[in-house]
């Protein structure tokens, strides 16, 4: 059986640019989120209900001087910013990070026919879409720039990042709206464990914040709305007075590896892929079903594709994004998986966050983000926090570990995502042995 290990993270987040630093602002109990309220043209943003988001720092955003703010031109070269959306180039930038630290630069042809890559995006390019539609309309043909369609393709990204190393094995991009990450990396491990691959760079990339998502969202009743003068307070996952989702920005990357090919170059492994499950709901375009059973398909499965007990799991990164239901919904699956058979016997046992208090949503890069937070909680042997959750109302009596990190020995780390259309994966990582 040819094994799936990750050997590089890369990652651009609300938290700043790096897996790493974002990871120690997240177990700080730092948050992302700032208010968007000022944002131009004022005339757009000022009528939506939700003005807070997770946005990437930039130098003018920055809060903290410790935080490395984003600046394109770090990554990319004048041309290459032109030609490419914003979530491309946090795709580019965020592989560029993940295999640098994974030491995976390859040369021969062997190396490069042999490594591909599977970067998703939920939404992509809404300002593009939005603005050449606009320009269209008033002044017709000749205002369609000859970049509008490489610029909206979600492909590109994985086009790009191909492009850019010469990287000829499997170009893929998955876009399952927020499960789009998660589908990444658990399809990427397939095109290893199947050979169609020997290393893949996989991940996913969001960048809609523009009013228009807002908007969208807003309508469809799903934002958190009344926090807007507290930003920072605004994502309250599993928390009683949680009201809705924050839309986030940034992107995340894995280099996965076959196991053999990793340790006969001496790579430095982090974690082992075990398992990915996936499930529909077959029920809603966007809620879920109360039971929380599409979720439980997934989570079973991914188990049983790693040959894990539920007793084994250490933790779990929750989807969890502070919907009133969606909360309910993923607990009460989680419930069923961890206290059903070959389960644990204590709830209270059960360590479940959501890093979203933090982050945000980040759409078609959650997924990505999240696995791996997961793979550092193994890797450093931390649960990150919850933020802003006071005051539990779920129906059940997890370590949600609220507001604070907790050291604890984590060899196995569960992902959740969920996604609009009901579709729902799980990721399921664990200590080499
Ligand atoms: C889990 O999935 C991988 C493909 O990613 C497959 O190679 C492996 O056989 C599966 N294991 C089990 C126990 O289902
Ligand atoms: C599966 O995906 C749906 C789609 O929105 C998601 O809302 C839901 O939480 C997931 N399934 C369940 C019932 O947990």
């Amino acid at each position: 059986m040819r094994r799936v290990v990750v050997t590089g993270l890369g990652a651009i987040t609300p938290l700043g640019v790096g897996a790493r630093p974002s990871w120690r602002r997240l177990v700080a109990g730092e948050s992302g989120i700032i208010s968007v309220s000022d944002f131009k043209p004022q005339s757009k943003w000022k009528e939506l209900t939700s003005t807070v988001a997770g946005i990437v720092p930039t130098s003018e955003t920055a809060s903290d001087k410790e935080v490395r703010p984003w600046r394109a031109a770090d990554w990319l070269d004048a041309s290459e910013q032109r030609r490419m959306s914003r979530f491309a180039q946090y795709a580019v930038a965020a592989a560029e990070m993940a295999l640098s630290d994974a030491g995976w630069k390859p040369s021969d042809a062997q190396g490069l026919e042999t490594t591909g890559v599977c970067i998703g995006s939920g939404i992509g390019n809404l300002d593009d879409v939005y603005s050449t539609s606009l320009a269209y309309e008033q002044d017709g043909y000749k205002k369609v720039s000859p970049l509008f369609v490489p610029k909206i393709l979600i492909n590109m990204a994985a086009g790009h990042i191909a492009m850019r190393y010469g990287f000829r094995g499997p170009n893929h991009a998955a876009t399952t709206a927020c499960t789009t990450g998660a589908h990444s990396i658990g399809d990427a491990s397939r095109f290893i464990a199947f050979g169609d691959a020997d290393v893949m760079v996989a991940g996913g990339a969001e960048s809609c914040i523009h009013p228009l998502t807002f908007a969208g969202f807003g309508r469809s009743r799903s934002l958190s709305t009344v926090y807007n003068h507290d930003p920072t307070a605004s994502c309250r996952p599993f928390d009683k007075d949680r009201a809705g989702f924050v839309v986030a920005e940034g992107a995340a990357v894995l280099v996965l590896e076959e196991l053999e090919h990793a340790k006969a170059r001496g790579a430095n492994i982090l974690a082992e892929l075990r398992g990915y499950g996936c499930s529909g709901d077959a029920h809603h375009m966007t809620a879920p079903k109360e039971d929380g059973s599409g979720a439980f398909l997934a989570m079973k499965r991914a188990l049983k594709n790693a040959s894990i007990k539920p007793a084994r799991v250490d933790y779990i990164n929750a989807h969890a994004t502070a919907t009133p239901v969606g909360d309910v919904a993923e607990a009460t699956a989680i419930r069923t998986l961890m206290l059903g058979e070959e389960g644990v016997d204590d709830e209270s046992k059960v360590a479940v966050s959501s890093t979203k208090g933090a982050v945000g949503h980040l759409l078609g890069a959650a997924g990505a983000i999240e696995a791996l937070f997961s793979v550092l909680a193994i890797t450093e042997n931390t649960l990150p926090p919850t933020l802003n959750l006071h005051a539990p109302n779920v129906g059940t009596n997890f370590n949600f570990v609220p507001l604070r990190a907790q050291e604890k020995e984590v060899k196995v780390a569960l992902s959740n995502s969920f996604g609009f259309g009901g579709t729902n994966a799980s990721l399921v990582f664990s200590e080499l042995d």
